[in-house]
């Protein structure tokens, strides 16, 4: 916001410098989204963290990368690569609690038969002086802005901060992708794609992180659980993105248009898609008021290895959770969201020109209507 000298326009200034909110994004898969909803929203985006889980954190940090490339926002979205392995699970002993309790559907980097996506000799850019747990601590330490993390992948980096920093969260919003509770019917009875959607794998890879992560006193934690694994990309959407930027030859020809022509490819829905899991958190804490239904709870996530329920997150009510045997975090649980208005922020922010976004601090609408 520019600051008009009169004595009105500054004391507003003051005001809405003082709401001023900063976002880091800490994720295994990060897409371009989930950098452009904050960054249509008005935030600044101080950097993309990265750990294991779908990927490995080298390919995690490759994919930061190229998604901030696509915009030319590599110069102002640093990526630091966070944690490459889980506290305390390992290759091993992932595949010895399976063996024991059942497969996950979706094994992510561990699975037997995974690929790096990373190209061979790819080159790409992070910033290498300092890795994600040391570098959240020490930005959300020195903001003098409200920080919001949104963490969508392992809570590795985060429990690595806390342990050396444990008031860390006090001074921070985490908003989580995950955080399914009531799944079990639905991940009996509707096969494997229902199973995965209801398997909180993000908490499953590193469920000791996700403790100490998840009963953190935030000044805010919301968990947005099973209501992102509802929201797809919809040939409406692909329509209404082709349409307001003019068109299939017009989105293929103008670089302007790079994310969108990521998004839309060749105009037709892929028959099969993925929710848009970690998008959904992200917009979420973009703009908290598509939340359109909520409760409180607090929360835990199971530590026992020799428990078929190790990984998952539990509630509790106010007064009937333990007080001394498990640590829990309040938190607030998403329900509900308005899937008009998320739809609206994801033409808005990826129908933009991003070009000069790092020297200019703007990207203009580039919508035909
Ligand atoms: C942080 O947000 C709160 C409202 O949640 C606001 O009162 C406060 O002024 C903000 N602080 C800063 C430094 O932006
Ligand atoms: C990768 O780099 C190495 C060393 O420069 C080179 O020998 C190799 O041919 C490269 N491989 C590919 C697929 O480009
Ligand atoms: C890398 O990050 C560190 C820590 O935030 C910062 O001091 C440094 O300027 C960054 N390097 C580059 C090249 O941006
Ligand atoms: C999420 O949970 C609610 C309530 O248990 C249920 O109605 C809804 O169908 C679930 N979502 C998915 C993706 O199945
Ligand atoms: C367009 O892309 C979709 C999804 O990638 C693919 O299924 C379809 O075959 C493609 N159609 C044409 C005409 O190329
Ligand atoms: C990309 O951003 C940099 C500033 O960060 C700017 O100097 C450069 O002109 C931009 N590239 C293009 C193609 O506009
Ligand atoms: C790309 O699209 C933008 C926004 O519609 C427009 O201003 C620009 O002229 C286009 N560039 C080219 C090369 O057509």
């Amino acid at each position: 916001m520019k600051c008009l000298q009169t004595v009105l326009a500054s004391a507003i200034c003051l005001i809405s410098k003082a709401a001023a909110e900063v976002f880091i994004v800490d994720n295994d898969t990060p897409t371009a989204l989930q950098v452009l909803l904050p960054l249509a929203a008005g935030k600044q985006v101080l950097g993309i963290t990265t750990n294991l889980g779908d990927y490995d954190t080298d390919a995690a940090t490759y994919e930061a990368a190229m998604a901030l490339s696509t915009g030319n926002l590599t110069s102002c979205v640093p990526v630091y690569k966070g944690a490459e392995q889980p506290l305390l699970l390992d290759y091993n002993t992932y595949h010895l609690w399976q063996d024991l309790y059942g497969d996950i559907v979706w094994q992510g980097a561990w699975d037997k038969d995974y690929e790096s996506p990373v190209p061979v000799n790819a080159s790409y850019e992070y910033n290498k002086t300092v890795g994600a747990p040391q570098w959240i601590m020490d930005t959300v330490k020195n903001s003098k802005d409200n920080v919001t993390i949104v963490a969508a992948g392992t809570m590795t980096n985060l429990a690595l901060a806390l342990a050396q920093w444990p008031a860390m969260a006090e001074k921070v919003k985490l908003v989580i992708m995950g955080g399914y509770v009531d799944g079990q019917i639905a991940q009996t009875t509707g096969g494997d794609f229902v199973n995965d959607m209801y398997t909180d794998f993000n908490l499953m890879v590193d469920p000791e992180a996700a403790q100490t992560a998840l009963s953190a006193p935030w000044k805010e934690l919301v968990i947005v659980g099973n209501i992102s694994s509802e929201i797809f990309p919809t040939q409406d959407l692909y329509n209404e993105l082709i349409a307001v930027s003019g068109g299939l030859a017009e989105i293929k020809s103008n670089k302007s248009l790079g994310y969108v022509s990521e998004t839309v490819g060749n105009g037709t829905l892929p028959s099969f898609n993925l929710p848009y899991w970690d998008e959904v958190a992200s917009a979420i804490a973009a703009d908290p008021e598509i939340v359109t239904g909520s409760y409180d709870a607090y929360v835990s996530v199971d530590t026992s290895f020799s428990s078929p329920f190790y990984g998952s997150l539990r509630i509790y009510p106010a007064n009937l959770r333990a007080k001394k045997g498990v640590r829990t975090g309040k938190a607030k649980m998403i329900t509900s969201i308005d899937e008009g208005k998320l739809n609206a922020m994801i033409v808005d922010a990826l129908v933009r020109d991003w070009t000069n976004y790092c020297k200019t601090g703007s990207a203009p609408s580039v919508a035909i209507m």
